[in-house]
């Protein structure tokens, strides 16, 4: 495995000012500073970066004056820094989404649609910003990148769309001379809470119905990208979307009061979060005590099963696509692959052989496929489950250590690496990965792998490949997870429900209700009309 890192001059670091710095001398500085920072991102327009916060309306930074560096993966050089904001601006970010809610909750949904529309065409017409600003901050190739941000602007088209389609129902009356007429309203506040694997989509998947649905929101985004929702803001203000209706709290160690505040207040009226299993259980008993609504789509370990009348060329490569998209960091990424006896050894082997050919490296360079994870702390988690697999019996047919960084930085590049005979036993068998580590084991029967497979807490997304029509019906239905991939692995579309059942989460997000989860119903029963039946 090759790492391909190519020298190239050192990113300048952007000027850090210090806490005893006097106050005036700090704005007198701020405009020259933001400018020199954006040139390290080598956009097209700079003015797509911000680097502060947003409440209503206004960049804003931290009281505190505190920052959060933000570093890209691939060299460890830092990008810039946005403010670490605390409770106090999470407070402000609220009054200012629900200040902004009767005003835009009370726009036409056709209205809605076309500034929504709007912003789907800047985000068309800023792909290569887009596209840069995502591979800079958490390192996956540029056409992967490119392909995230039309993902992304997939969602902000679609809940467009279904703006203008959020009908009610009239109910035929069990009582005379009444009438039911059952309507939809916006939610109100929305906090979003949004991971770093994906910087843009994971945003709009939520913003979108929101803003379609007419609620007003509080994003934290994650520390580790926040600029592609600081630059998604930007385009939205564009776009004619009013001050206030988008607030973005940036946090890091204060991401705890800042959760907390968001889950707790009574005037957000739905928290929607992706993330792990841990931090979703958490939110989710922390907005229990105001009876919140909640989207939760959290971890998964998805099991990938090849049967042995499957077209095995397709198999491997959807196990790549599925496997190795983002470096392995997405929650629907084959955890689990589990061959046939019949068709392991050829399975292995193509599958071997293909991920040998992958260049890792810095995703802006050409040619390469895969760059690194999103630091070297996640480094840590993917050596340990290979080497816990190795040690329970394992072999290593590709890959299996940790590459070495291009200025000699703790590294955050793994080598795509492929397993054989995992046995069962093995850490990886329970717990997610996340990262670029394709683990396989044999089995025998069709009713022995569905228990493997279902063996989990987990259910996001499961993966089969067979020709036998029977067989696909009866794995579908028998598999327990939210989503089902048959004879392929890429799954996620804007059109469709994405959502877990056990362990994974609760809700679904994206496709044709979608936008339900932010509104709410409200029956309204007509009497006294005097028409008779
Ligand atoms: C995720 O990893 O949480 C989302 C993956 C996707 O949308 O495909």
């Amino acid at each position: 495995m090759k790492l391909v890192v190519p020298l190239r001059a050192s990113l300048l670091k952007g000027p850090q000012i210090s806490k005893s710095v006097p106050i005036w001398r700090v704005t007198l500085l701020q405009p020259r500073m933001a400018s020199s920072q954006a040139s390290v991102f080598g956009l097209k327009d700079p003015s797509l970066i911000k680097f502060q916060g947003l409440i209503n309306g206004k960049w804003v930074d931290s009281k505190s004056g505190e920052k959060i560096s933000v570093t890209n993966p691939a060299t460890n050089e830092e990008l810039g820094s946005v403010p670490e904001m605390g409770l106090e601006e999470t407070k402000e970010a609220i009054e200012a989404a629900s200040k902004a809610f009767p005003s835009w909750s009370k726009t036409t949904a056709k209205h809605r649609h076309d500034v929504l529309m709007k912003l789907f065409q800047l985000m068309q017409q800023h792909d290569d910003d887009l596209g840069r600003l995502i591979t800079l901050e958490n390192g996956k190739p540029l056409a992967e990148a490119k392909g995230e941000n039309a993902y992304s602007a997939s969602f902000i088209e679609w809940f467009a769309e279904e703006a203008v389609r959020t009908y009610g129902d009239h109910i035929p009356c069990a009582m005379p001379n009444t009438r039911n007429l059952v309507i939809k309203q916006p939610i109100g506040v929305v906090a979003i809470m949004t991971p770093w694997n994906f910087p843009s989509a994971m945003i709009t998947r939520k913003v979108g119905p929101a803003l379609a649905a007419g609620c007003t929101v509080v994003i934290k985004p994650p520390a580790e990208t926040p600029f592609s929702a600081l630059a998604l803001a930007e385009l939205a203000s564009r776009a004619g979307i009013p001050e206030g209706v988008i607030n973005i709290v940036t946090t890091n160690k204060n991401i705890s009061e800042v959760g907390k505040e968001l889950c707790e207040s009574k005037t957000v009226k739905k928290v929607s979060f992706t993330g792990s299993t841990a931090v979703a259980k958490l939110l989710y008993g922390m907005s229990a005590s105001t009876m919140k609504k909640v989207s939760l789509e959290a971890g998964g370990n998805a099991p990938f099963i090849v049967f042995d009348d499957a077209n095995i060329d397709e198999a491997v490569e959807a196990a790549i696509a599925c496997k190795f998209r983002g470096s392995g960091q997405t929650c629907v990424c084959a955890n689990r692959i589990y061959v046939q006896s019949s068709v392991y050894a050829d399975f292995a082997s193509r599958l071997a052989e293909r991920v040998s050919k992958f260049k890792v490296g810095n995703g802006l360079e050409e040619g390469i496929t895969h760059g690194p994870l999103i630091h070297a702390r996640a480094i840590e988690k993917v050596e340990r489950h290979v080497s816990d697999a190795v040690e329970k019996g394992a072999s290593i047919l590709v890959g299996g250590k940790t590459l070495p960084s291009p200025n000699g930085a703790p590294s955050s590049f793994f080598a795509p690496t492929v397993l054989c005979d995992v046995p069962n036993t093995a850490l990886l068998q329970t717990e997610e990965t996340f990262g670029p580590l394709a683990a396989l084991t044999k089995f025998e029967t069709e009713e022995e792998v569905l228990r493997l497979a279902n063996s989990t807490d987990v259910g996001l997304a499961g993966y089969f490949f067979s020709r036998d029509v029977g067989r696909v019906w009866r794995v579908a239905e028998k598999l327990e997870v939210g989503m089902v991939g048959a004879n392929t692995g890429l799954i996620s579309q804007a059109v469709v429900p994405f959502g877990g059942i056990k362990e994974s989460g609760l809700g679904r997000e994206g496709g044709p209700r979608g936008i339900d989860d932010y509104m709410q119903e409200k029956l309204v029963v007509f009497g006294g009309l005097g028409i008779g039946a």
